[in-house]
């Protein structure tokens, strides 16, 4: 009989403590803990996140492992998120795996969290069984980054094009700070647009060569015109709050769209998975569908609870390294900025 592969993964790049166990492919426990500490400053505060990394983390991983019916002499290893991420968020999760690894005497993982979001389209029950096939491109959105990536084989990906300023997520939650709206504005600004028109404001959108992306842009022409319109009604936000909120998703959505359908031509794929905190956007998810009605892509979106920051998708990424034996070890340093 073929051995169990029992696996812890742990995640705290950012704003999220997280820890899931993973069995043979299948997600055993999945648990965030999330940081409402930062509501109150528009934005993740680095310092009180790696607090609060601290205090969560020994709880999370304890709910973990008894979610998940499994003693901490079972796991045949522990994946750990390495970076991209704040240092000190990483830092915390970082020197608990390798404690753990060091008190258990078990093999030691370093996960790319970006990575992690793409291979999160492995988890059994990602998306109703179906997985991507290799190549496929994946549209990664999130707070820190907005990739579109090809990916030739679990581990070997290329960045195809990138944010040069603000990432997708950004766009949201800065958009959603000029509303007055708490930290992280991209689900409120989704739950508005429901109700609004996307027509109702028009909003610049970049003019960036090749698979770029730039957000910035349109940033300082949403603040801009929020400041114009409130000065002619001051109440102009409160009274059109759904109508904006539609309007500004719709472009930032077309903004990735472009540059989707561009990916798709220039490489021939055909075969769409999106990844990150954006993409449990409702909008973006519900147009990636319509191209698959329309345009014959085939679209992989993963359950909401693999979009957003989580551990399922570390410890599914620490389950590919381990089957190929590849291990870190106590002198592995975390690192900020960690590219694919
Ligand atoms: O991947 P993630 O959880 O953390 C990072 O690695 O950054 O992404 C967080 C981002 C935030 O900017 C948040 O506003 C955005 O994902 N987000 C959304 C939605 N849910 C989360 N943006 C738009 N619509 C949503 N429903
Ligand atoms: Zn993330």
């Amino acid at each position: 009989m073929s051995k169990t592969i029992t696996i812890l993964g742990i995640e705290s790049s950012c704003d999220d403590t997280a820890a899931a166990v993973i069995q043979n492919g299948k997600i055993l426990a999945n648990v965030v803990a999330n940081q409402q500490v930062h509501q109150l400053y528009g934005g993740v505060v680095p310092e009180l996140a790696s607090r609060a990394h601290q205090q969560n983390i020994i709880p999370v991983v304890d709910q973990a492992l008894k979610k998940a019916n499994i003693k901490k002499e079972e796991l045949d290893a522990v994946a750990f998120t390495r970076g991209p991420g704040l240092m000190g968020s990483l830092l915390v999760g970082t020197s608990f795996a390798k404690a753990f690894s060091m008190g258990l005497n078990i093999p030691l993982i370093e996960v790319n969290h970006m990575q992690g979001h793409i291979l999160a389209h492995f988890i059994e029950d990602a998306n109703n069984g179906k997985h991507p096939s290799f190549p496929f491109l994946c549209l990664t959105v999130s707070g820190g980054h907005t990739q579109i990536v090809l990916i030739k084989d679990h581990f070997d990906m290329a960045v195809l094009g990138e944010t040069i300023d603000d990432a997708a997520g950004e766009a949201f939650d800065k958009a959603a700070k000029i509303l007055n709206l708490p930290y992280p504005g991209g689900p409120l600004i989704d739950k508005y647009a429901k109700e609004g028109d996307p027509k109702a404001f028009q909003f610049s959108k970049p003019q960036i060569p090749d698979l770029n992306f730039s957000f910035s842009g349109l940033k300082t022409n949403f603040m801009n015109f929020i400041n114009n319109e409130c000065a002619k009604d001051p109440e102009f936000k409160e009274k059109n709050i759904e109508n904006i909120c539609a309007s500004i998703q719709s472009t930032i959505i077309d903004i990735l769209m472009a540059k989707l359908k561009k990916a798709v031509a220039q490489t021939g794929i055909n075969q769409i998975a999106i990844a990150g905190g954006v993409s449990a956007n409702s909008g973006l998810r519900q147009t990636l569908l319509n191209y698959e009605k329309e345009h014959g892509w085939q679209v992989y979106i993963p359950k909401f609870e693999y979009c957003t920051d989580n551990a399922a998708m570390i410890a599914v990424t620490g389950y590919y390294k381990y089957l190929k034996n590849d291990f870190a070890t106590q002198s592995t340093a975390p690192s900020a900025r960690y590219a694919i």
